[in-house]
């Protein structure tokens, strides 16, 4: 089973970004725990900051891998060309917030990104991405 998870802009600064909301620690040492988590999974990570590089990402997984856990950062905000994206592919989506965007500020309570994914995971921290592959795990039994 293949997943992808696929971070959006600034998070490659987790663990050094706003600790207070985002936490201590990078994403890379959280991805190496879900890889010991899951290891029957073929599970890949893939980080950009740029629209144009997510976009070709999810065009060239979206085709092929069982899930894909996304949390778009800010584009989540703005992106309707990343919104098309997911709604073109056949691989369905989660969408994953690491902090709880419903109570922060208001431009952060509308995703273009929720009606097009299967489901949505928000404010739980990094455990986020565990459940969200938790979930495609449960579903492919
Ligand atoms: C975020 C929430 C977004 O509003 C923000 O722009 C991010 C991170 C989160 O994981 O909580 O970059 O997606």
């Amino acid at each position: 089973m293949k997943i992808l998870v696929l971070n959006g802009p600034n998070l490659n600064l987790l663990g050094k970004r706003e600790p207070e909301i985002y936490g201590n620690q990078s994403f890379e040492d959280y991805f190496e725990t879900l890889q010991t988590q899951f290891p029957k999974l073929d599970l890949e990570y893939y980080q950009s900051n740029h629209e144009g590089l997510l976009l070709d990402k999810l065009h060239e997984v979206g085709f092929d891998y069982d899930g894909i856990v996304l949390n778009g950062g800010a584009y989540t905000h703005t992106s309707i060309a990343i919104a098309d994206a997911i709604g073109a592919i056949t691989t369905p989506v989660i969408e994953v917030h690491i902090s709880n965007v419903h109570a922060r500020e208001t431009f952060r309570h509308h995703s273009y990104f929720s009606s097009k994914c299967i489901g949505v995971i928000v404010g739980l921290g990094l455990d986020g991405y565990r459940l969200a592959i938790e979930h495609f795990l449960k579903e492919s039994k």
